[in-house]
């Protein structure tokens, strides 16, 4: 079956899905955009994800194309029209197209809107799901990485780094030596006293990953403290377990940072325990549903 997108009120095969070269996210990153979690046919966390994408066009000036409930009836079309069981809806939101010039008046653009949805397999096993290596690098990014914006090229040169370094990710650190985040995921390490340490939200110089948040409170109802403070390579270096978490990668064990192994060099149990956790929540998604 070939792939649908839709674009701007449309509903078309992926390769007949265009936008114009005037479009202000292609001359400018002038866009938003949400990866959700498709479990069931239904999305995941919905709700926080909807927050997010409201807060970022409200901090980027930008207006919402159309309410909410318009927008996942959109996203919910695309899952539904690519028979999207499990998987991603993908949704941008740009701030419209107009002959190019820095400044906007949105007043007179209208907002392009896009979205994909594609298949993806959840781990079917997570107690034997492997590790994988992050490298470090500089966090070299604006200033509002609070937002999830389309802006993503320190992003994309991060994540190639690591690619061609045979890693998985990149971890970001900051200029102290702090890793903020990864480049498209959320860092954290379990200390040697097994509380689980991730950065806080109120610095602005993470994104506030929704699985991040649904791990935090996965977490606290499996009795494991959390505690939201910076941590260095150093303290990551040394700690008991370390692992991302994101829409795309759950909770993903990290076993090797640059050439150090971390703990015994297998995903550590606090980390499986938490990857279980949250795709039975997921899944629990499904269930309701269905019921
Ligand atoms: C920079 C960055 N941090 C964290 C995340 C994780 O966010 P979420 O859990 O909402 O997918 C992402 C996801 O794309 C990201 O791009």
């Amino acid at each position: 079956m070939s792939r649908v997108a839709y674009v701007n009120g449309r509903y078309l095969p992926h390769s007949k899905a265009h936008v114009h070269i005037d479009d202000r996210a292609h001359n400018f990153a002038d866009g938003v955009y949400e990866v959700i979690l498709i479990v069931g046919g239904r999305m995941v966390d919905e709700e926080g994800h909807m927050v997010r994408l409201a807060r970022s066009l409200r901090e980027l000036d930008m207006v919402p194309p159309m309410s909410d409930r318009a927008l996942l009836n959109v996203m919910y079309q695309t899952v539904a029209r690519n028979r999207v069981q499990e998987g991603l809806v993908y949704l941008q939101i740009n701030r419209g197209t107009s002959p190019r010039n820095h400044v906007y008046d949105n007043d007179k653009l209208i907002p392009t809107v896009v979205c994909t949805a594609k298949t993806v397999a959840l781990p079917s096993d997570p107690e034997n799901v492997a590790g994988v290596k992050v490298i470090t690098r500089p966090d070299n990014r604006w200033e509002r990485v609070d937002i999830k914006t389309v802006s993503l090229l320190p992003n994309a040169m991060a994540k190639t780094a690591a690619m061609r370094e045979g890693a998985y990710e990149a971890w970001f650190v900051d200029k102290d030596g702090f890793v903020t985040e990864c480049t498209s995921s959320n860092a954290w390490i379990i200390d040697q006293e097994g509380r689980l340490v991730t950065r806080p939200l109120a610095g602005l110089d993470i994104l506030p990953g929704i699985t991040r948040d649904r791990v935090i409170k996965l977490a606290r109802e499996n009795d494991i403290e959390v505690v939201e403070r910076a941590f260095s390579v150093e303290e990551a270096l040394g700690a008991r377990e370390a692992f991302l978490t994101s829409t795309t990668s759950f909770v993903k064990p990290i076993t090797q940072i640059d050439d150090s192994v971390i703990g015994n060099g297998h995903p550590g149990t606090t980390t499986r325990t938490l990857l279980a956790a949250y795709l039975e929540f997921a899944q629990n998604i499904a269930l309701e549903n269905a019921a």
